[in-house]
């Protein structure tokens, strides 16, 4: 499974990078929003830190303006992925997109059959929000088994990105369904690698060292 950081903060990126975890980077509009700083200057330096496919969102909603955008983003690097929210006019830029080479990440999605549409326009990504589903007592981690077998049913090449992570068993349980990616905050990535007993096991063997010393 591949790992992506979800996030448009430098810091967390390169600290998750120096991990070996980062094989791509995802933002939205909201995480850029959060840095306050330009977003051509966010995206530019996640590429110089990371090799590996960037998503980068757009803000029009109708297909031309998502087109024009996106064509402006895929110029700043060749890992640019554009992110298109998953309604009508997502998919026809999708579709156009697709036909020009530059890669696409449909995003905002929470139902199968979204997904299945995502694949069947080009989308090189598929990104179900899992946590915002969880939110509303629906359960996000069967959206990604149900993408996972459709996928796997007619062979689409496009990858899943399990977004809107919250905790680690979202990861857990979508490396198991085979889910391609899992888009990961930097504070559930933290929790990936933490057990209680590996601290204390740690402590055990360093103190026991200590008594060597006597
Ligand atoms: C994915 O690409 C999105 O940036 C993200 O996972 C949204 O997650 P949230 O529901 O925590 O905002």
């Amino acid at each position: 499974m591949k790992f992506f950081i979800d996030t448009a903060n430098i810091d967390e990126i390169r600290e998750a990078h120096s991990m070996g975890m980062v094989d791509g980077v995802t933002t939205n509009p909201s995480l850029i929003a959060k840095e306050g700083r330009d977003f051509e200057d966010i995206i530019k330096e996640i590429c110089q830190i990371v090799d590996g496919p960037i998503s980068a969102e757009v803000i029009s909603t109708d297909t031309e303006g998502m087109i024009k955008e996106a064509r402006n983003l895929a110029k700043i690097h060749d890992n640019i992925v554009v992110k298109i929210p998953m309604i009508v006019d997502g998919l026809k830029a999708t579709r156009r997109l697709s036909e020009e080479g530059i890669k696409t990440n449909v995003t905002l999605a929470f139902s199968p059959l979204q997904a299945l549409m995502a694949a069947k326009a080009g989308a090189n990504y598929i990104s179900p929000f899992i946590g915002r589903l969880d939110d509303l007592s629906q359960e996000g981690l069967l959206l990604v088994e149900q993408i996972v077998e459709i996928y796997s049913n007619y062979a689409f090449d496009t990858e899943i990105i399990v977004a809107s992570i919250r905790n680690p068993l979202h990861v857990l349980e979508s490396a198991l369904m085979g889910a391609d990616i899992a888009t990961i905050p930097f504070s559930v990535l933290g929790k990936l690698a933490a057990h209680p007993m590996t601290d204390k096991g740690l402590k055990a063997f360093l103190d026991d060292w200590e008594k060597t010393k006597k």
